[in-house]
């Protein structure tokens, strides 16, 4: 598609570097925050290019907190945050052979050195693993520090003791008193193929590739997970050092090496431009043979005086820079496109390919994104298409290589239909008119791609809260074919009475827990409006909602009437939805999809033959422990145990006895033990009693 340029204004430049800045944001927090990353390294590389460009063209707009400033996202909660003494900084990117010699020709004139002085630079290959800071005090491993955002990292030295790679002890008469080792804790290909053949034996998600892998296993509150996982270790780099035992960098790196750190075998001192660039290349003919990941090579002036004369910009230093690779590409025949239907409903097109060796992996399945992308890109089942691995993410098609003379088939027609049950599949718009890039399935509750999801909603703690159907037991009976929709929950004991395979006889149940179940389903039968309709799953029907319509509503039937007759937008059905307070059109149209759909309606009078709906229930209260689970652990002094109880409850929580995942505030007095460990191991919130009068209304 030809594209028209137009001359970049400030104001056009303030524009892009915002919408850059807010993906580079979402992608870092996916990549380093949650070790999924969401486009390949080559577009992410593409993206912070360009940042870079509009700041160069436009210095204002490079604020010092941008995120060319941040390297990667803020550390988690889960581990401890500490402050790097000097923050950990990332690499600018080229991506060029000829930027290499740029890159020199820049050190040079920065340092005003003649084009015959010697500049030795060692070129090491970029490892595709996760940084971490290891701090030696008097030779001995005190600290273990992750990245995080370059400026405070998680504590993980729990974690990186258990590792081989790591040495507990320097050894050498000239380990400085205070020394940081900084490098790459990565997983080798082997260990990566084993972990995952392990995982998925034992019914777990496996790992995408080696680097989330890695991160995945060296984030782990317990350390004896970590232990399991066979992590490995290079050093490659230094923060704070009380002395410093050399000259050079590949001085250093020598002396990591006889300190006892792994360092790695394939970094080279290269004379100049042409000499890198031989080394990269061979690199990257071993690269495939090698046994761990690397994305790139690694070029740093050797010289550590000249590398403090250079010193850093914004978030790189101007000493080194990173060599990528390019993604790896490959052309094959799209031979289908399946719509894949997600847990909330969202259809994903996948492209079924003709089986393609791509960067030494055989891709058979790319993905397409969605609807738009495939009509932009024209790709046409049949097509020969160009599909790129970036290492780490799943492949993507770039769009057809068309030949000129042979036919072709049909564009593509995305269903409007979903592939899984057959319910309207419609695109949303949103408030402002923009038209939502994802087609979704308008039949949530018979939808089997969505059922269990949509049950698990519907017992849950704010909807139909049944205690004892929780999500383990809604994934086996749905798995066995006992539910398949709301109403069956209710005939669930009559179905048991009748059957020969009994609850009672499956594994995890006896006749007690069974009695127990039935008696809490059977406690449900009578349910506030507010829960049944915030229970159904309607999109954009939340609590609020929930409550909204319930008030406006005298039945579940008046508001069926209205939302299925709202099916047409200049009804006068719609108007009276859209006027509901609060509610507003996106809301509307939702509720008429919802409504519009014969499965839903079937699912919501067999659901309404087996309960009563009952009028809204009271608002429990504003407070903000209001639909929250409490723990109350140790000793109270201001109020007894009993009267702490009621009062959360009478604000609307729910006072569990043990704590779990679910809990969602832990109240902490003296003595309270393993409960709190527990709590805190777990990232909860964990509150004394003062901030728990606080918080129920009654402080001070
Ligand atoms: S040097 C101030 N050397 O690449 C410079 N980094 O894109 C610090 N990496 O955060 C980095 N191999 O996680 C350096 N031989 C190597 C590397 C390497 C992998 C990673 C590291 C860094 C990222 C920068």
């Amino acid at each position: 598609m030809p594209t028209t340029a137009k001359p970049l204004t400030e104001r056009r430049a303030r524009t892009e570097h915002a919408r850059l800045a807010a993906s580079i944001k979402a992608h870092d927090i996916a990549y380093h925050g949650h070790d999924a990353p969401t486009v390949s390294d080559a577009e992410y590389d593409g993206l912070r290019r360009r940042l870079g460009e509009l700041e160069a063209a436009f210095p204002a707009l490079a604020a010092p907190a941008g995120p060319s400033d941040s390297v990667g996202a803020a550390p988690s909660e889960k581990f401890r945050h500490v402050r790097h003494k000097v923050p950990m900084l990332s690499l600018g990117n080229v991506f060029a052979e000829a930027e290499v010699g740029e890159f020199a020709a820049r050190v040079r004139r920065f340092l005003g050195l003649p084009t015959e002085a010697p500049l030795p630079v060692m070129a090491e290959p970029k490892i595709d693993g996760l940084s971490c800071a290891l701090r030696y005090e008097a030779g001995r491993l005190v600290l273990a520090l992750t990245r995080g955002d370059g400026h405070e990292g998680e504590d993980v030295t729990a974690n990186i003791r258990t590792l081989d790679a790591v040495p507990k002890h320097l050894s050498g008469d000239d380990v400085p008193a205070v020394c940081e080792v900084r490098g790459e804790v990565y997983m080798t290909k082997p260990d990566f193929a084993a972990l995952n053949r392990r995982q998925a034996e034992a019914g777990k998600p496996v790992f995408a590739n080696p680097r989330n892998a890695a991160a995945g296993s060296l984030r782990q509150l317990d350390p004896q997970v970590t232990a399991g996982r066979s992590l490995s270790f290079f050093a490659y780099a230094w923060g704070e050092l009380s002395a410093l035992p050399a000259a050079t960098h590949s001085g250093m790196i020598a002396t990591f090496a006889r300190w006892g750190l792994p360092t790695n075998p394939l970094a080279k001192l290269c004379a100049d431009a042409d000499d890198l660039i031989a080394h990269y290349r061979s690199v990257e003919a071993g690269r495939a043979a090698l046994p761990y990941d690397i994305d790139g090579v690694v070029y740093k002036v050797d010289d550590l005086a000249y590398q403090a004369r250079l010193g850093f910009v914004s978030r790189a230093p101007r000493w080194a820079v990173a060599h990528k690779f390019p993604a790896e590409r490959a052309t094959t025949r799209l031979l289908a496109i399946d719509v894949q239907v997600g847990r909330t409903g969202s259809l994903t097109p996948v492209a079924r390919l003709e089986p393609v060796t791509v960067g030494g992996v055989v891709v058979t399945n790319a993905t397409l994104h969605n609807e738009d992308e495939i009509a932009r890109k024209d790709v046409r089942v049949g097509d020969r298409v160009a599909v790129q691995r970036a290492g780490d993410v799943i492949p993507q098609i770039l769009g057809p290589v068309l030949d000129p003379v042979a036919p072709r088939g049909e564009p593509y027609v995305f269903p409007d239909h979903c592939p899984a049950c057959g319910s309207a599949a419609i695109r949303e718009v949103d408030a402002k008119g923009e038209v939502d890039v994802v087609r979704r399935c308008t039949g949530g509750l018979v939808c089997p791609a969505q059922a269990v999801e949509r049950l698990k909603h519907f017992c849950s703690r704010l909807a139909f809260d049944i205690e004892g159907l929780g999500d383990k037991q809604i994934e086996s009976f749905y798995g066995d074919g006992l539910i398949h929709a709301p109403a069956d929950i209710f005939t669930l004991a009559a179905r048991d009475k009748r059957s020969l395979k009994k609850i009672a006889d499956r594994e995890g149940y006896g006749a007690t827990s069974v009695r127990n179940l039935f008696a809490a389903i059977e406690a449900r039968r009578s349910v506030p409006m507010n829960r049944v309709l915030f229970g159904l799953g309607i999109r954009h029907v939340g609590e609020t909602n929930a409550r909204r319509l319930a008030r406006h509503f005298p039945s579940m039937e008046a508001l069926r009437q209205i939302a299925e007759a709202a099916g047409e937008p200049a009804s006068e059905a719609r108007a009276e939805l859209q006027a509901i307070e609060g509610l507003g059109d996106v809301v509307a149209e939702a509720l008429a999809d919802f409504f519009g759909e014969a499965h839903n309606r079937a699912a919501v009078e067999a659901l309404l033959t087996e309960i009563t709906v009952e009028p809204m229930e009271a608002i429990a209260s504003s407070s903000p422990v209001a639909g929250k689970v409490i723990v109350f652990t140790g000793g109270l002094e201001r109020m007894t145990r009993d009267e702490a109880k009621a009062r959360a409850e009478s604000l609307g929580a729910k006072v569990a006895g043990t704590v779990s995942r679910k809990t969602d505030i832990v109240v902490a007095g003296p003595g309270s033990g393993s409960k709190e460990t527990k709590a805190r191991e777990l990232g909860l919130m964990v509150i004394d009693e003062a901030a728990w009068l606080e918080l129920a209304g009654a402080g001070a």
